[in-house]
């Protein structure tokens, strides 16, 4: 099979690649990705000259440039990671969300349409179903549930699924959805809570803690997201959405206090800052349906998870360097 993996070069999509790289000999990739901020070329230079795997530097929105990657590749599927994907940057700048994560996603849709390929993966996220109340945890997000967003990453996420969901109706376009919870992992941009408390702490700084840190995520370890998009692009019903879930929930808090005592550091590196403006307090999924249909379980317990997370982080202080530095722009492709 030839994947064409969007956002390849950002923290997903990287582990994605490696993961079909690893699990399939006869697989080939071909990563598009525009190198924003969060795309990182350094995590795919260890695939040059591979004879599996291309790279492509593109804009999904660019609709000349996906047509020619359809024209050039023989594609039988899309994964499409690429996306604005920090909240908090949504919050500063709502705009380039709704650009790439609607404008880009129905280009590809678009291309896959007039190029009439098998399928076509949308990530989405489950932020799209709003958040839950803390005092509730009997409730949980199911597939069914309508759509309640909170911050414009959101809004521009759930306007995705429905092209996805309009495109199938209306042209028969083999469209699937997964919605996954808060992902942790090696290649995580440190902007996010888990890379960036890590860095900070190992630098003595102060943890910045929204609120009052009480609101809760549910975890999964990156590898486990990527079996479960594999299982669905294989095995998945066309149309359907999937619900990915780590059954792991934890308050930020708790996430912190792990990582300092992990490291060593004291718990007065902890600071209480200002809140996100529209914070969602839970999240927590229901991921029945694609255990019961495609027998998916994540496999990563959370301890274990978080320690080689953290090991990574520890053993690779270049990426985060080049990164802090900036020089991680500067690397270009050769391919
Ligand atoms: P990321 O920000 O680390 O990576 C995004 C990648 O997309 C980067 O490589 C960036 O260069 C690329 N990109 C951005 N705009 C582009 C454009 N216009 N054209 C081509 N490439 C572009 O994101 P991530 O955390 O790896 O998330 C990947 C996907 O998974 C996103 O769609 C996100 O909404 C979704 N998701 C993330 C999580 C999570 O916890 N990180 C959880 C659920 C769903
Ligand atoms: O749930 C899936 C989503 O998870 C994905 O769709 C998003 O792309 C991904 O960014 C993530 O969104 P969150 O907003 O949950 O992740 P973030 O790492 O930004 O924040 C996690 C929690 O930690 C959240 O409650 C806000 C809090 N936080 C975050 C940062 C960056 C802090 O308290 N301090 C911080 O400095």
């Amino acid at each position: 099979m030839r994947h064409l993996i969007t956002g390849g070069a950002g923290f997903i999509g990287t582990n994605y690649i490696r993961y079909i790289l690893r699990m399939y000999p006869d697989d080939e990739i071909v990563c598009a990705d525009k190198l924003t901020y969060a795309g990182n070329y350094d995590n795919l230079k260890e695939f040059e000259g591979e004879k599996r795997f291309a790279f492509e530097q593109i804009d999904i929105c660019d609709r000349k440039a996906v047509y020619s990657l359809f024209k050039t590749y023989n594609i039988d599927c899309v994964v499409n990671f690429a996306a604005e994907s920090h909240v908090d940057r949504s919050i500063e700048n709502p705009e380039i969300f709704l650009q790439t994560n609607i404008i880009g996603t129905e280009v590809l849709l678009d291309a896959v349409n007039k190029y009439g390929i098998k399928r076509f993966h949308q990530i989405s996220t489950d932020e799209v179903y709003g958040d839950l109340p803390l005092d509730r945890p009997d409730l949980k997000f199911e597939e069914n549930w309508s759509i309640k967003t909170s911050s414009p990453y959101s809004a521009s996420k759930a306007s995705a699924d429905l092209l996805c969901l309009a495109y199938f109706r209306t042209f028969g376009t083999p469209v699937t959805i997964s919605r996954c919870s808060n992902n942790y992992g090696p290649y995580q941009f440190p902007e996010k809570l888990i890379p960036l408390m890590i860095e900070k702490a190992q630098r003595d700084e102060s943890l910045p803690v929204y609120g009052d840190g009480k609101n809760i995520r549910d975890w999964l370890y990156v590898e486990d997201h990527c079996s479960a998009v594999d299982k669905i692009i294989r095995y998945g019903k066309v149309g359907e959405i999937y619900n990915i879930g780590g059954n792991n929930e934890r308050a930020n808090i708790d996430i912190v206090k792990i990582i300092l005592e992990a490291l060593g550091k004291p718990e007065s590196l902890i600071t209480y800052v200002k809140d996100r403006p529209g914070h969602d307090k839970r999240y927590a999924i229901n991921s029945c349906k694609i255990q019961n249909e495609l027998g998916w379980k994540p496999q990563t317990d959370f301890d274990v998870g978080m320690r080689q997370t953290i090991e990574w982080y520890k053993n690779n202080p270049k990426w985060i360097e080049r990164i802090l530095n900036g020089e991680y722009r500067k690397t270009r492709c050769s391919l």
